[in-house]
């Protein structure tokens, strides 16, 4: 080839004795990264041969038949918009009726916020994404101060601040003798913590847990955060799918609302949609005025712009759509509260099963908690007998998605449950 009586050809083959290196060389010492707690998990179910097996790692939810779901209101707007809508960029700040329907959706409908232009809102690629925004623009705008986030959390959690270069605390959420909610730890680490500092909350349906605060919880809880001057931070991956109601679960921001906190907000159509891949979602932030409004947004959008310049069209419209057609929503509505039920009704069964079957535990927390996880109780040796024994396969912190949970395996499930747990 004619490269041997190239420049380039005379410089590869005098090599790295002149100290020319080829440039694979500059990553041959990366090692392979950990696993993802939860990705990993699929992965290990998608190799298991076993006719049994089971997936309750993951959170998507899935019907009475174990099968992934692609709510009705979704196909009809994907029939209104199929050929419809040209393929141009959306703005630096996404689709303008998402975002609209999306505040709407959860500071109200009449919200006073929103008719002042109060809220500064981008659309973003899931809850994800939202979250990273955010950690972006709290590390660039508030250097340094860090963001206390829950025992234990999302996993991602983590990762998000992290790679944002926001320091990480952590405060209290979870009491694991009762299976529920550490109350006082909690308001206890709230009050110690620097004033001024970030808190991560999940406003419903908390993750991994299921354990929510009550109603009288939160306004305590917005009141000393208040009276710490801490900023609230709200992500909101399940509205609608904890209770059914997107009212109901968005209870803690309108709480926080009332008490005049100014906040942040990620939200996903991920789960309450059954747009998982589609990456729709929206962050907000809470505003003093709207000169404020227009000064934060403009700044999400300098800082998304290098990242990925735009967010993606398609899984906008069809949450646009959905949102924005008074028949679409009311569908929507009646599907999201569905899945809930379902959901709830398997809390019940499984609950019943493992009694039925004379399991010495108490089991009341699986029907206390709430949304899509149950945080079991189990150790990391009882899954690890789980997924060896019986091919059930979920994260070692023992969450169940309860998602996963149908008639046709919630007996087996139960069962296996049993024989890990009996002697405990
Ligand atoms: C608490 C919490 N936040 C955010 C997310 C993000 O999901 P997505 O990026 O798919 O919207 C999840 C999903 O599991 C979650 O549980």
């Amino acid at each position: 080839m004619a490269i041997s009586n190239s420049f380039t050809g005379k410089l590869l083959r005098r090599g790295s004795a002149d100290g020319v290196r080829l440039m694979s060389s500059w990553f041959r010492n990366v090692d392979q990264a950990p696993k993802d707690p939860i990705l990993g998990v699929t992965e290990a179910f998608l190799a298991d041969q076993s006719p049994n097996k089971v997936n309750v790692g993951v959170g998507a939810y899935r019907d009475d038949n174990g099968k992934p779901v692609v709510l009705e209101c979704v196909r009809e707007a994907e029939k209104r918009i199929a050929g419809s809508q040209f393929m141009e960029y959306l703005p630096m700040g996404g689709s303008i009726k998402l975002v609209e329907e999306s505040l709407k959706l959860a500071y109200g409908e009449n919200s006073d916020f929103i008719k002042d232009k109060r809220i500064a809102a981008v659309q973003a690629l899931s809850g994800t994404g939202a979250c990273r925004l955010f950690a972006a623009f709290q590390q660039r705008f508030h250097p340094g101060t860090q963001i206390y986030i829950p025992v234990p959390t999302w996993s991602n959690h983590h990762n998000i601040w992290k790679d944002a270069g926001v320091p990480l605390k952590t405060f209290r959420y979870y009491y694991p003798e009762s299976r529920g909610l550490d109350f006082s730890g909690l308001m206890e680490d709230i009050k110690n913590a620097p004033n001024g500092s970030f808190f991560l909350l999940h406003a419903c349906a908390h993750n991994p847990t299921g354990v929510d605060p009550t109603e009288e919880q939160w306004r305590e809880i917005s009141s000393l955060i208040k009276a710490k001057g801490h900023f609230p931070f709200f992500d909101m991956a399940y509205q609608g799918f904890a209770s059914g109601s997107p009212e109901r679960d968005a209870k803690a921001i309108s709480i926080f609302l009332e008490d005049g906190h100014l906040i942040g907000l990620a939200q996903s159509y991920a789960k309450n949609m059954g747009l998982y891949g589609q990456r729709v979602g929206c962050l907000s932030v809470l505003c003093e005025d709207e000169k404020q409004a227009v000064a934060v947004k403009s700044q999400l959008q300098l800082i998304s712009r290098p990242m990925y310049s735009n967010p993606p069209l398609h899984g906008a419209l069809i949450a646009s759509t959905v949102l924005g057609d008074p028949e679409l929503k009311k569908l929507w509505l009646e599907e999201v509260k569905g899945m809930a039920d379902r959901i709830i009704g398997m809390r019940a069964t499984l609950r019943e099963n493992l009694e039925k079957r004379g399991s010495p535990l108490p089991w009341q927390h699986i029907t206390d908690q709430i949304g899509m996880f149950c945080y079991s109780g189990m150790t990391p040796e009882q899954v690890d007998r789980l997924t060896n024994e019986f091919h059930i396969y979920m994260t070692r912190n023992g969450r169940i998605s309860m998602a996963g949970i149908n008639s046709g395996n919630v007996g087996y499930i139960a069962d296996a449950i049993h024989q890990v747990t009996k002697s405990a």
